[in-house]
């Protein structure tokens, strides 16, 4: 038997990243690439000293203190750590690490994708091209919407929402408000020309309003029925965080009566199943969780939560502890 930490890895990991976790630990990893079950997952944790989860693993109370409880650190393969029950892990002693900074650039990429997909209806132009309905070039054929001057909300200005300013407001000429729970200084929001709004005073004021904060209980179903009713009419909602930051059925039903002009999802409540009446619209563009998806970001990831199980087996702190 190895006297190396055993580090259970959930799914496949860049190819990099698997060679480097086999070479430092005891890795047992997952070369089919097929989901744990709950029970699965409680029982690989139970006989390891480390876990490498991913979004989709529930990392629960029972997941955590399953088997000997010889569970010392669950190092996610993620910036977001809302799979993984945090507050349990503190009690029950055990480190947990996340991967934050690598993937900020794609992740706010993907969201001015879905901003300008959904804005100047590119999904749906490509559709009709691929499905041979393009009768060729008219003055008044599919008319989206401009950009550039138009005012863009962002709700969570942490890293992602800031690479998502600073992309929108250089790069397409938008005016940027924000909003966040913690004020960031005067003057980078001057550099990133972003000005400090209420949730509500953004939402009335933005013509695109895209989410960039974290999953929390306070968060979940943040833009519901009553707050989508308080949208500029005619306005998009981006979201490349987590699905239960919105209520998709009442985003559904916001967009049937024309409350809000479109959508641009990368991320869903129920993943990887997208509420059926989502699939059906046009004005919406739907991505399969693309956020991070880039080699050099998924190396990188994997890469950091290799740092982190290291740092913490040779006793120093993980660089990326967040409980
Ligand atoms: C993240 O890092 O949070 C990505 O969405 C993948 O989990």
């Amino acid at each position: 038997m190895s006297d190396r930490p055993r580090v259970v890895v959930t799914r496949r990991l860049p190819g990099p990243v698997e060679e480097e976790l086999v070479s430092r630990f005891d890795a047992q990893l997952n070369p089919e690439d097929r989901p744990f079950s709950a029970g699965e997952l409680a029982e690989a944790a139970g006989a390891a000293q480390a876990l490498l989860p991913t979004v989709t693993d529930k990392v629960t109370a029972e997941v955590l203190s399953a088997g000997s409880g010889e569970l010392k650190i669950v190092a996610n393969f993620g910036v977001g750590y809302n799979n993984i029950d945090v507050d349990a892990a503190r009690e029950l002693g055990i480190v947990v690490t996340n991967t934050p900074g690598v993937l900020t650039d794609c992740t706010a990429d993907i969201a001015m994708i879905l901003l300008l997909t959904v804005a100047r209806r590119t999904g749906e132009g490509e559709r009709q091209l691929r499905a041979g309905d393009w009768t060729g070039w008219r003055p008044t054929h599919m008319l989206g919407t401009k950009v550039a001057g138009k005012t863009l909300g962002i709700v969570g200005l942490g890293r992602i929402g800031k690479a998502v300013a600073k992309r929108a407001h250089h790069g397409f000429g938008m005016r940027i408000l924000y909003h966040d729970s913690y004020p960031i200084p005067e003057a980078e929001a001057a550099a990133l020309g972003a000005e400090e709004r209420s949730l509500e005073d953004l939402l009335a004021e933005s013509d695109f309003v895209t989410l960039h904060c974290p999953a929390t209980p306070e968060t979940r179903h943040l833009i519901n029925s009553e707050t989508l009713k308080t949208m500029k009419p005619g306005a998009f909602l981006i979201n490349s965080a987590r699905g239960d930051v919105v209520d998709e059925a009442a985003l559904v039903e916001a967009l049937q009566s024309g409350t809000i002009a479109g959508a641009g999802l990368d991320v869903y409540e129920g993943e990887p199943s997208v509420t059926p009446e989502l699939l059906e619209m046009e004005n919406v563009v739907l991505l399969p969780h693309l956020g991070s998806a880039s080699t050099e970001t998924r190396v990188a990831m994997g890469m950091r939560a290799v740092e982190n199980l290291d740092a913490y087996f040779k006793g120093d702190p993980p660089p990326d502890r967040v409980a």
